[in-house]
């Protein structure tokens, strides 16, 4: 099967197009023929080893001190099931599915455990919408409703509103009954608008943070504000909440004053039943996939680069089709 491999960090350029055997499912696993998978800025970071804040050696040690332990890349899938292991129940062969694999699926060929996040397809969807759904989005519902714990009518702050986590924590704010507060760049103003944002706010020229608006929440994607910034726009017990964190966050957690202003930080997990959410948001017409382009398998290097940037308009997806 083709795949994209890395053997070294670095540049775009470490990545190899490769020749690989088709992986075979074990017991309770589903082969699945990836017709779409999503670069991520998680792919970017493995990539590069751009682990931010101090935690460059713990990440190093999870994925591979002197060279990446798995060498394909690639977080999400939409594809197709065309074999089934011994024991699986909730899936057959044919099913188009969807879900989170956390790497691998930047390749023709995966098997993934048929316990882990992976869901049926919504009918409506084409793999390349699919496949932009699941790191976004997950993220952006853990985040939401288990971190932040965010309710009606309360008032956040989504900073990155528009990119691979925010275009859906957006969306996913407003499904809550939040009034979002969305920040991004000038040119990306219409698409917070049309993600249901209710204010915008273009960083280039208004600092988000140093305004009279206060916030229940502030929800930080891209890393571009600190706690103590934050703090100025949190109301009396409001929770910061940052996507990025390093060893200055977990300093700040420690001299944290009961009652006051909190931080949370947490780092995302892939379970099925949150899947299934997702689905259910797109299926009652409260969550759409935002692709910001397809690339071909063969333009991986461009693709990443575009990541790399910070300015992707929802998710970047590699056809595999
Ligand atoms: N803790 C966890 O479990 C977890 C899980 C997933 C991801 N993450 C991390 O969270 C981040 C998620 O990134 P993502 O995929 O959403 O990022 P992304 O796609 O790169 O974010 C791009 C967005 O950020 C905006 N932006 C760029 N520079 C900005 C600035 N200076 N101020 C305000 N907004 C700015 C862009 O707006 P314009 O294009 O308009 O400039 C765009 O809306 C990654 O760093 C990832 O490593 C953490």
């Amino acid at each position: 099967m083709k795949s994209v491999s890395y053997r070294s960090y670095g540049a775009p350029d470490v990545l190899r197009l490769e020749l690989r055997p088709t992986p075979k499912p074990k017991a309770k696993e589903i082969q699945v023929r990836v017709h779409a998978s999503a670069v991520t800025t998680a792919d970017w970071r493995l990539r590069a080893s751009d682990f931010p804040g101090g935690l460059w050696i713990i990440g190093r040690l999870m994925f591979g001190l002197f060279r990446p332990r798995k060498p394909i890349l690639g977080m999400t899938f939409a594809g197709e099931v065309t074999e089934v292991g011994a024991g699986v129940s909730k899936f057959k062969t044919g099913q188009k599915v969807f879900g989170f694999s956390g790497g691998g699926a930047h390749a023709e060929y995966l098997t993934i455990n048929e316990d882990r996040a992976v869901a049926e397809m919504p009918e409506t969807l084409e793999y390349s919408d699919a496949a932009a759904v699941p790191f976004g989005g997950l993220c952006a519902l853990v985040f939401l409703r288990d971190v932040a714990e965010l309710k009606e009518g309360q008032r956040i702050l989504i900073i990155g509103a528009t990119g691979g986590v925010g275009a859906y924590a957006t969306q996913i704010a407003k499904a809550k009954g939040a009034h979002v507060t969305a920040v991004c760049g000038g040119t990306s103003e219409d698409l917070a608008q049309t993600l249901g944002a209710d204010t915008v706010i273009n960083y280039h020229d208004t600092d988000p943070l140093a305004g009279k608006e206060t916030y229940d929440v502030v929800f930080d994607c891209v890393g571009a504000s600190t706690f103590p910034k934050a703090h100025k726009v949190l109301k009396k017990s409001g929770l910061y909440v940052p996507l990025n964190f390093g060893v200055r966050e977990l300093r700040q957690l420690m001299t944290l004053k009961k009652g006051g202003k909190r931080m949370k930080l947490h780092v995302n997990d892939d379970k099925p039943e949150d899947m299934q959410e997702l689905t259910a948001l797109m299926t009652e017409g409260k969550l759409k996939p935002v692709v910001d382009r397809v690339y071909d398998l063969i333009d991986v290097f461009e693709a990443h680069s575009r990541v790399q940037t910070r300015h992707a308009r929802g998710t970047v997806v590699l056809s595999l089709g």
